[in-house]
């Protein structure tokens, strides 16, 4: 089955074709992150006009790189949510009335969904069942993972998610939006002895996650500290080394507490190179295996979409005619 794939929860338009015989065929982004950067976060009104702008122009090229004709499409799948209400309902309406004018089937896909199964388009794919690390903007989870749509949530932040801890703090050290990227480039250059950060919530029992108090934590370091270069490299490093190493411990516990021996990262936040590696340690440590989606495929894109949809239109769960758009949905509602 050829599916379409659209994503448009936030301030990526991604568009992608998933075929359950052959695989990727192609995926196609766009980022808004530039439009977004001068006013120092994502601005909703205008992310929903630039993703009804992007959408149809985007599925050309796509085709026409794949060589597909859009015929062949199979089926439609959109992201429903959870993400922001207009940014959705743009990928939401266009998919859903793309697939009427096809006569095919469309399915609404869950966002984190997605990011929980892009591990699955990479070659060795894991196996069920799995501990997945869920670490976006919007969220932060630890889920374990039976089977497809079998979702258990074992922990999950109480207040900011690890990706938007990044990014408010990031932009307490001036370094724009989005800030996770720069943070970590920038802690490169940052000495992990200078500063030392708490490690919210692992004193106690539990795989909940708390990152807003870093954040503070950084504000703190950086007024009582001189303005300079070095000291903001030390700030992000201590403050990169404290995220991390909560996620690390975390995960373990997950594992330990859970008996299962196979590890997945998906989100933004699995991007980042400091987390990959302690992961890495961890795993090889406990005998675990450890997987990832490429680091394209780590940020929201349309290829995630795509497969989601394509395994659960296998599986029958055909939509009705509405267009389906929540802000927030569960993803133990699946
Ligand atoms: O999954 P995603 O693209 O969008 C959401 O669904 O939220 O995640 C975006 C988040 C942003 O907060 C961004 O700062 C963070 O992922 N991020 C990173 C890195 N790359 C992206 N955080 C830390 N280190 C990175 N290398
Ligand atoms: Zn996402």
């Amino acid at each position: 089955m050829l599916v379409l794939g659209i994503e448009t929860s936030c301030d990526e338009t991604g568009l992608a074709l998933f075929d359950s015989r052959k695989g990727l065929l192609g995926h196609i982004l766009h980022s808004q992150a530039k439009m977004h950067a001068e006013y120092g976060g994502v601005v909703p009104e205008l992310a929903s006009r630039d993703h009804v702008r992007r959408q149809i122009p985007l599925l050309k090229r796509l085709l026409a790189d794949a060589g597909i004709e859009r015929s062949a499409i199979e089926g439609v799948a959109y992201t429903a949510g959870p993400g922001l209400l207009g940014a959705l309902l743009g990928g939401a309406a266009f998919g859903r009335s793309l697939a009427w004018g096809l006569g095919v089937p469309a399915i609404a896909v869950h966002h984190m969904e997605g990011h929980l199964l892009a591990p699955m388009l990479e070659d060795p794919a894991p196996a069920f069942p799995f501990i997945a690390l869920l670490v976006s903007g919007g969220h932060s989870m630890l889920v374990k993972v039976a089977g497809s749509g079998k979702y258990e949530i074992l922990g999950e932040s109480l207040d900011d998610a690890a990706g938007e801890a990044f990014d408010k703090t990031a932009q307490l050290l001036n370094l724009g939006y989005p800030g996770g990227p720069a943070l970590a480039k920038l802690a490169e250059q940052g000495d992990p002895e200078r500063f030392n950060f708490p490690r919210p919530m692992t004193d106690r029992p539990g795989l909940d996650f708390s990152f807003s108090g870093l954040k503070t934590f950084a504000l703190n370091t950086i007024t009582a500290n001189p303005d300079d270069q070095q000291t903001r490299a030390d700030i992000a490093r201590a403050f990169e080394e404290a995220v991390v190493d909560v996620m690390v411990i975390k995960c373990r516990r997950a594992l330990e507490q859970t008996s299962i021996s196979r590890l997945i990262v998906a989100g933004g936040v699995g991007a980042n190179r400091r987390l990959r590696a302690r992961l890495k340690s961890l795993t090889e440590a406990m005998g675990a295996e450890l997987y990832y989606p490429r680091i394209e495929f780590c940020t929201d894109n349309g290829a995630m979409i795509a497969y989601a949809g394509c395994m659960r239109l296998q599986a029958d769960s055909e939509d009705d005619l509405a267009i389906h758009a929540r802000a927030r949905w569960p993803i133990t509602d699946l």
